[in-house]
């Protein structure tokens, strides 16, 4: 195994790389990743996720879609502003309106990018634009030539790219280049690829058009037949440079490329793909667990790299084989992509001062507040679990850490259960600093919980998932808590922790609704913008006048 040349992150992304065989990596988790049912994120928690990308070397952080609200907009300015190393871009339709928006929350970045795109695809043009192909041909060039005036880095995309009729596409790359675009970014929108077709559609468009030289070629997979990876790196083999992708693999749908699953792919099969990225492996983890506990967007256990048992050994044959040689079964080491073994922690004697240390060795920075919340929260975990493992203490500071600036806060619950009944739920809660307190029933003591949660804060959003599963194995490992919550559309995650089920089931709802307040408080635009988000934009506005602070319902 060869480990790829380590190049510095933020290499200038406007020109072709000096080095042929280097990959950029662009994260669109805080643009199509929040896209992704219950993903949205408030500003704050954008901000930690930006920080993050960086760190890890991402090339560009596509930091949102400044026309779709305002809080997108603050969102990509703040990460303009905040981010140094990485490229940042804004997403904008090819309006002069939108391009606008997105260069004002951008012009202040070290390094901005105007994304702007339109499709190209013949369904797409007569159905959703209803506009002739000669049209979208001058909107093309209008929104490049726009863009380029007020920033040179510039990328266009053909949304539906993959699904575009061969000579347009052509057509279109060659206008969109000649008007200043440096990078062309070839979507297969709708996951509809496969990857010998979609390796053939890149070396196609660098064989025809005929300054494509000029441009870093990009591309952007969904994921609906599970084929975005692989499409991603048959284009890469054909000559795309620079790819599309999200930490856990979140966006629109069955979400997009996932960024660990490519670059540990072009690291681990460096002998059979010859490209490198400047993304430190070692961070990826990090990045996972933090996206998953911003999202409440649980990572299945089985996900390639970042899931739990992705580096697990069950059977006895091939924890045999482990213990002889670790490359038996093991293509890479857990530590390559940020995961240490397992270890005991500490039990109930441990202080805070070895509770900090074992934050930092995991790869947390938290504040003073919630490292406090977290030693808290620790404790009182030690004093009913007799051993601590470092999942636990990873499982309660996610928690912790989504949960910060909540309105809502979990106090105590005690729950009558089994088979006699009636199931009953005493639940205190913190609601805007107050304490309050309800008695409530129902069909188990899940259903008694969720209820009480329902009494004291009324709220008429669905229950659409509820799952549990352990953070370790024993009968005494804590609980994690998926909750999802769909009010009018818009739907939210949440994630809970805790020794006990019903206590993580608790959480896990109450952080859900806290999501659900910031998503109904978010502001829209005028205009188009609900469009381009699926409408969600529209309904947020609406939302965000029906509710002021202190009222619960919708
Ligand atoms: O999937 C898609 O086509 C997109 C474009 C905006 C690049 O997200
Ligand atoms: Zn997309």
């Amino acid at each position: 195994m060869t480990s790829p040349p380590k190049t510095s992150p933020g290499t200038p992304t406007s020109k072709p790389s000096a080095d042929a065989s280097r990959v950029r990596i662009f994260d669109t988790t805080l643009r199509d990743g929040e896209q992704s049912p219950g993903c949205s994120m408030n500003l704050d928690e954008k901000l930690r996720v930006a920080k993050v990308l960086e760190e890890m070397g991402v090339d560009i952080i596509e930091a949102g879609f400044p026309i779709a609200s305002n809080g997108d907009f603050e969102a990509v300015r703040e990460v303009a502003r905040t981010v140094k190393n990485s490229t940042v871009c804004g997403l904008a339709r090819a309006g002069r309106k939108d391009i606008d928006r997105a260069w004002e929350a951008l012009k202040e970045a070290a390094r901005p990018r105007i994304h702007t795109f339109l499709s190209t695809s013949p369904l797409h043009m007569k159905y959703k634009l209803q506009m002739e192909p000669a049209e979208v041909h001058q909107a093309i060039i209008d929104a490049v030539t726009h863009a380029r005036n007020l920033c040179d880095d510039v990328e266009w995309s053909p949304e539906d790219g993959s699904r575009t009729e061969h000579d347009f596409l052509c057509r279109c790359v060659e206008s969109a280049i000649k008007a200043g675009a440096r990078t062309i970014n070839i979507p297969d929108t709708v996951g509809y690829a496969v990857p010998s077709e979609f390796g053939a559609l890149i070396a196609m468009l660098r064989n025809r058009v005929p300054n494509i030289d000029q441009a870093v070629i990009s591309v952007h997979c969904h994921n609906d037949l599970g084929l975005a990876v692989a499409n991603s790196l048959a284009a890469i083999a054909a000559g795309a440079r620079q790819v599309e992708c999200t930490i856990n693999g979140i966006g629109e749908r069955a979400g997009n490329a996932a960024l660990e699953e490519i670059v540990m792919a072009l690291r681990t099969r460096h002998d059979l793909l010859p490209y490198s990225t400047a993304i430190q492996t070692d961070q990826i983890m990090k990045a996972s667990r933090l996206v998953s506990a911003i999202t409440g967007f649980a990572v299945q256990p089985n996900k390639a790299i970042v899931g739990a048992n992705a580096f697990a050994h069950e059977s006895g044959i091939h924890q045999d084989g482990m213990l002889k040689n670790a490359q038996t079964y093991e293509i890479m080491t857990p530590e390559s992509v940020g995961l240490h073994r397992s270890t005991l922690v500490m039990g109930k004697h441990s202080g805070r001062h070895a509770f900090k240390e074992k934050l930092k060795e995991l790869g947390f920075q938290l504040g003073e507040n919630a490292a406090e919340d977290a030693f808290r929260r620790f404790k009182d975990l030690a004093d009913r679990k007799k051993d601590v493992y470092d999942e636990d203490i990873v499982a309660l500071v996610d928690d912790t850490v989504g949960s910060v600036n909540d309105r809502v806060k979990f106090v105590s619950l005690q729950v009558v259960a089994g088979s006699k009944g009636p199931q009953l739920a005493d639940l205190e809660l913190e609601i805007d600093g107050e304490i309050r307190d309800v008695q409530s029933r129902g069909a188990g003591p899940v259903d008694a919980t969720f209820n009480a949660i329902k009494k004291l804060v009324p709220h008429t959003a669905k229950l659409q998932l509820y799952q549990v599963h352990a953070v370790t194995a024993g009968t005494d490992a804590q609980a994690e808590v998926t909750v999802r919550l769909d009010e009018d559309g818009k739907t939210v995650n949440g994630l809970g922790t805790d020794a006990d089920t019903l206590v993580a089931s608790a959480r896990a709802y109450i952080n859900a609704l806290n999501r659900l307040f910031t998503k109904r408080l978010r502001t829209a635009p005028e205009g188009p913008a609900a469009e381009a988000r699926g409408g969600g934009a529209k309904s947020d506005a609406a939302a965000s006048k029906t509710v002021a602070k202190g009222a619960f319902s919708a």
